[in-house]
């Protein structure tokens, strides 16, 4: 904001004058003393009106960093000291804004600082113009194209340590945003003959010195390279090297820049590889070789380099050899071979080499041109640069100064047209007043070198397609004939001797009066370079190579497209080239900038006024300033004057109803403007002086400021009003909501405070009551007191004979009820659980209830008996009931008792009706059986124990053999007397037997069994239930069987074993029988 308001312009601090139109007085002389002043104070930049004049510093100055391309950023042209930034300003924001096509015209003599100048338009542009990646590469690319074309399309020459060789015309497309899109190069011919040979002090292109120097030792060794320039025939070595310039530094970056302009890795290396060509094509020599038929003949003198060649390329080497030494003609369908001498030989190896070159720069230009071209089909606005080689006088000028000074003078025809002759022609369309100018116009000088019959380049063209002998003196002798009287062109020879005895002008040479100054061309070599030959032999050998680049720089070279027509001359390619140039150019705005050298030696601070004088008249800047001044510096069409300028007064703001022309009449006279300061054209406003603009465009930029300043205040009171209204009706929604608020808040504090003083009051109205009635009471209870005590005296008075004769009874008996009362009460909250062997009981409270407390517990007990036996089901009755049998019968008799306790009574262990193996037995067996179990019968006779099933029924016992089920012995339960056992814990047991019996003739049995109490108890149970009568059961440690025969008496001795825990039975004699038992 603060850079805006201050108002700077061209005028501030202004050394010299900034502007040429504002010099005083304006002759040749103040002219170049104030370029001279601009120049040593470092103002190398001047204008003519909105053109640039540019003097070379020779040294690096610093105003083209970032912040000064800032500062130029957005500005109007005459704001801030001349730059090429504003010229650069005006024109970008002239395409972006106006759309308006551009082109930026650079001219000046070798060495000016064109080429700068022209990257510097480039910088510029790219860092004000639009941003982000795919912008920026564009940009990146467009300026990485120049290092490459530098390298090989410039050389040091004696006016420039880097001068353009080749002519450069770069459109850079931009879309309707302003952003780069992309870019088309043109080049216009290259000076090929450097390739072969340079002038004293100067040296061949770049690019040979960067490889030779740059290059790795792996890369030169594949190129077959070596590191010595003096290897190389075609290096010139007395100025190959240049003061500040690094060449293996450059090479670096020239190999960077074909990388980021999008050169593939072996498109680079096919690029080398041509190059290395083109240095070993100049070491090929050739030695003379007559032949018997007395034709001259030449032979290759050394192969080897030949070799090298056809290697780095793949050509056939004797294909090449073959070219080298041959000429074939065609004509007509015939093939004349005809063979060369030493000189054709070289002439043949000067073309190759130079083809090759300057093919390759072309196809260079081209590659570049696809990487760089627009990728978008939308239509683009163009800025065109122009960096043409500069006007230029050697000692020496040959055909190639001839074609770049022919180019000079078209462009300064270009610039005449547009500017001086096309304003003065203006004025006069727009009838103004106006007196002429005489400027020098070239068009003359144009007409003798282009003109299509009798020009320089058409009698050129004519001589090298004349049949004949033709040499350029024969050139020479027709030039003298034809332009003898123009008064542009001079020679010793020519029909009018007018220099007949000009000692300066040799035979050989014409002069030609250029804008520039007169220079003077060699004949030699013209018909040659126009001709630009290349022997067919050679191309065809080029497009055999399997090198694919070289192969597709020789396309001519195909077998099948053999072309028999001339291909058309240098001279006429260029100015074909140059027409359509010239025509390009005429299409868009221009903007120049005239290069100025200030010296000769490329020296910094010296200013050679001589040296610039010349350039000032040749490039008619004095002219130009005063067609300026005579003239108006400024014009516009009215409409958008009009429409630029309407409000900056009353009757114009903001509409004017009326023609465009009456509207700026009467906003000028509004203004008050000295009338000889603007002028009335037909279709434009015409104003004499920059300066006026200038107020203009301050008065505007003002009136806009207030204007703004108007809108602003507009809105910003509209702002502040509805801002305010919305605060306004917030605010009553809010004390609305307050009041609201406040309001329920007072009234819910009366409401409570009200309660508050009803409480007390009922409080104390209910207090009052209450006291009154306690009062009423105690009253009534003090009268009932008084006659309750009244009555008792009365009646115990008369009663007291009565009571006391049973009192004491009666009291006992009372109190004797009150306490059994009390202990029923409290044993009811003592009673102990209902477990039937839970032993507690609470203690007896008092001595006289003893026997009470006593049976109390038994009833307790026995009814939670009851209560415990209730829960059985029958099953569970049966087995408590022989399990209560077995307690009978056992507790505390037999010491295995305790332990058969814990153990169920099962019964029948074997599952004698589910084992297949006994269904004989089974089936044998029609009872219920009550216990299956096999047991260990002792033998009778030795003691000795073996397994037996042992069956009980409801009648019988049975035993069977374990293993076949075989009934062994069957006992009728009414035939069993008695069943004997130890005390031991043992499971011994003898079944006595009926005496008599059937069963009892082998004697009574001796069984021992893990399931001894349960057998015994069963038996018991079962033979009570069947015969009535009670199973004797004898438990003692000694008892008697009877064996067969013998009374056996079966004795249990305790501890007394050899087997450990195992109770063993022995037969001591017939009447003992031993168990000895654990
Ligand atoms: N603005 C500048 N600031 C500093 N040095 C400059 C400037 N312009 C030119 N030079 C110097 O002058 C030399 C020659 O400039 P440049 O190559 O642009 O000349 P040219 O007009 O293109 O010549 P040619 O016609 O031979 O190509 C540059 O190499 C550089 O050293
Ligand atoms: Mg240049």
């Amino acid at each position: 904001m603060a850079k805006m308001e201050v108002k700077t312009s061209l005028l501030d601090n202004m050394i010299g004058v900034g502007d040429m139109v504002l010099l005083e007085p304006l002759n040749e002389e103040s002219f170049i003393d104030n370029l001279k002043k601009r120049f040593d104070h470092n103002e190398i930049y001047t204008y003519i009106g909105s053109v640039v004049i540019s003097v070379n510093p020779y040294r690096s100055l610093p105003i083209y960093s970032p912040e000064k391309v800032e500062d130029y950023r957005n500005r109007n042209f005459y704001e801030l000291s001349p730059h090429i930034f504003a010229l650069s300003d005006e024109a970008y924001r002239s395409l972006r804004d106006q759309d308006k096509d551009q082109c930026i015209l650079i001219t000046g003599e070798s060495g000016a600082g064109k080429t700068e100048a022209s990257k510097l338009v480039m910088s510029y542009v790219a860092a004000v113009c639009g941003k982000g990646a795919e912008v920026n590469q564009v940009k990146e690319q467009l300026l990485q194209s120049n290092p490459v074309l530098e390298a090989f399309g410039n050389a040091k020459t004696v006016r420039n340590d880097n001068s353009s060789r080749f002519g450069k015309y770069m459109d850079i497309e931009f879309d309707f945003k302003g952003d780069p899109l992309g870019g088309v190069i043109s080049n216009y011919l290259l000076e090929k003959s450097r390739v072969v040979k340079q002038p004293r002090g100067e040296r061949n292109f770049h690019i040979f010195y960067q490889l030779l120097s740059g290059a790795s030792e792996d890369l030169l060794y594949k190129l077959r390279l070596e590191r010595d320039f003096s290897r190389y025939n075609y290096l010139s070595l007395d100025s190959a090297k240049v003061n500040g310039v690094d060449d293996a530094a450059n090479f670096r970056t020239v190999r960077n820049a074909m990388q980021i302009v999008g050169f593939m890795d072996h498109e680079a290396q096919s690029v080398l590889e041509v190059i290395a060509a083109v240095l070993k094509l100049g070491n090929i020599e050739f030695k003379p070789e007559s032949r018997v038929n007395g034709l001259d003949e030449s032979k290759i003198k050394d192969k080897n380099e030949l070799k090298e060649i056809c290697e780095l390329t793949g050509i056939d080497q004797s294909v090449l050899e073959r070219a080298f030494s041959f000429r074939t003609v065609e004509a007509k369908q015939e093939k004349v071979s005809t063979t060369l001498n030493v000189a054709q030989a070289y002439y043949a190896r000067d073309a190759l080499a130079k083809n090759l070159y300057s093919r390759l720069f072309s196809w260079l230009v081209n590659r570049i041109n696809e990487s760089i071209k627009a990728q978008t089909k939308v239509r683009k606005k163009v800025m065109g640069v122009l960096d043409i080689y500069g006007f230029e006088i050697f000692e020496d000028n040959s055909f190639e100064q001839f074609i770049i000074n022919y180019c000079n003078e078209k462009l300064q025809q270009i610039f005449i047209e547009l500017t001086l002759k096309e304003e003065q022609e203006e004025y006069i369309r727009e009838d103004i007043e106006w007196t002429h100018i005489d400027y020098f116009n070239n068009a003359v000088i144009c007409d003798l070198i282009e003109n299509n019959t009798n020009g320089i380049l058409a009698m050129l063209d004519e001589e090298c397609l004349r049949p004949g002998t033709v040499t350029d003196e024969t050139f020479l002798e027709k030039l003298n004939q034809v332009c003898a009287t123009h008064q542009h062109f001079e020679s010793r020879m020519s029909k009018c001797s007018r220099f007949l005895n000009d000692t300066s002008l040799p035979h050989s040479c014409f002069r030609i009066q250029h804008y520039a100054g007169k220079v003077m061309y060699q004949v030699e070599g013209f018909v040659d370079k126009n001709n630009d030959l290349l022997y067919r032999d050679l191309s065809q050998a080029m497009w055999k190579a399997s090198h694919s680049l070289i192969k597709a720089l020789f396309p001519e070279g195909n077998p099948a497209k053999i072309n028999l027509k001339r291909p058309p001359t240098a001279g006429s390619q260029f100015k074909a080239s140059v027409a359509t140039l010239m025509k390009n150019l005429q299409t868009k705005n221009p903007n120049y900038i005239r290069c100025i050298k200030p010296n000769d030696k490329k020296a910094a601070h010296i200013f050679n006024d001589a040296l610039v004088c010349h350039q000032i008249r040749y490039l008619g800047l004095l002219e130009n300033v005063r067609v300026r001044r005579a003239g108006y510096a400024f014009r516009q069409a009215y409409e958008p004057c009009l429409e630029r300028y309407k409000m900056l007064c009353k009757q114009t703001w903001p509409h004017w109803k009326g023609p465009a022309r009456a509207g700026v009449e009467v906003l000028f006279n509004e203004l008050e403007f000295p009338v000889e300061e603007y002028s009335f054209g037909r279709s434009k406003i015409f104003i004499r002086n920059p300066r006026t603009l200038f107020k203009l465009e301050d008065l505007r930029k003002r009136r806009l400021e207030d204007l703004a300043t108007l809108i602003q205040k507009i809105f910003r009171g509209w702002k502040c009003r509805t801002h305010f209204l919305l605060m306004k009706k917030s605010q009553i929604v809010i004390a609305a909501w307050y009041r609201r608020y406040s309001q329920q808040k007072k009234y819910q504090q009366i409401k409570s405070s009200a309660i508050v003083i009803q409480s007390f009051i009922r409080g104390w109205k209910a207090r009052k009551i209450l006291r009154e009635l306690k009062h009423e009471k105690r009253c009534q209870e003090a009268v009932t007191t008084i006659a309750a005590f009244w009555h008792g005296t009365q009646v115990r008075r008369e009663y007291r004979k009565f009571f006391r004769a049973n009192a004491g009874k009666k009291i006992y008996e009372f109190t004797l009820q009150r306490i059994v009362q009390k202990y029923f009460l409290e044993m009811k909250n003592k009673m102990p659980s209902l477990s039937p062997i839970d032993k507690n009981w609470p203690a007896r409270p008092y001595l006289f209830l003893d026997s009470t407390h006593k049976e109390l517990k038994r009833i307790f007990h026995l009814w939670r008996c009851k209560k415990y036996r209730d829960q059985f089901t029958d099953q569970r009755k049966l087995i408590y009931e022989e399990k209560l049998e077995a307690s009978e019968l056992f507790k505390d008799k037999k010491a295995l008792y305790p332990s058969s306790v814990g153990q169920p009574f099962q019964g029948a262990y074997l599952e004698i009706s589910k084992d297949p193996k006994y269904k004989k037995l089974k089936d044998a067996i029609e009872e219920k059986i009550i216990i299956a179990e096999v047991v260990n019968k002792v033998n009778r006779a030795n003691g000795k124990c073996a397994s037996r099933i042992f069956l009980l029924t409801n009648n019988n016992l049975l035993l069977a053999d374990q293993k076949s089920g075989h009934i062994k012995s069957e006992v009728p339960l009414g035939d069993v007397t008695k069943v004997s056992m130890s005390s031991q814990n043992d499971g011994f047991f003898a079944v006595h037997l009926k005496e008599g019996s059937g069963a009892a003739s082998k004697g009574d049995f001796l069984f021992s069994s893990d399931h001894l109490i349960e057998m015994a108890t069963k038996l018991y149970r079962t033979t009570l239930s069947q015969t009535k009568q009670k199973l004797n059961i004898e438990i003692s440690d000694e008892f008697l069987v009877q064996f067969r025969q013998d009374k056996v008496c079966v004795k249990f001795i305790q501890g007394n074993q050899k087997n450990g825990s195992v109770p063993t039975c022995k037969r001591k004699n017939n009447r003992l029988l031993e168990v000895a038992v654990p």
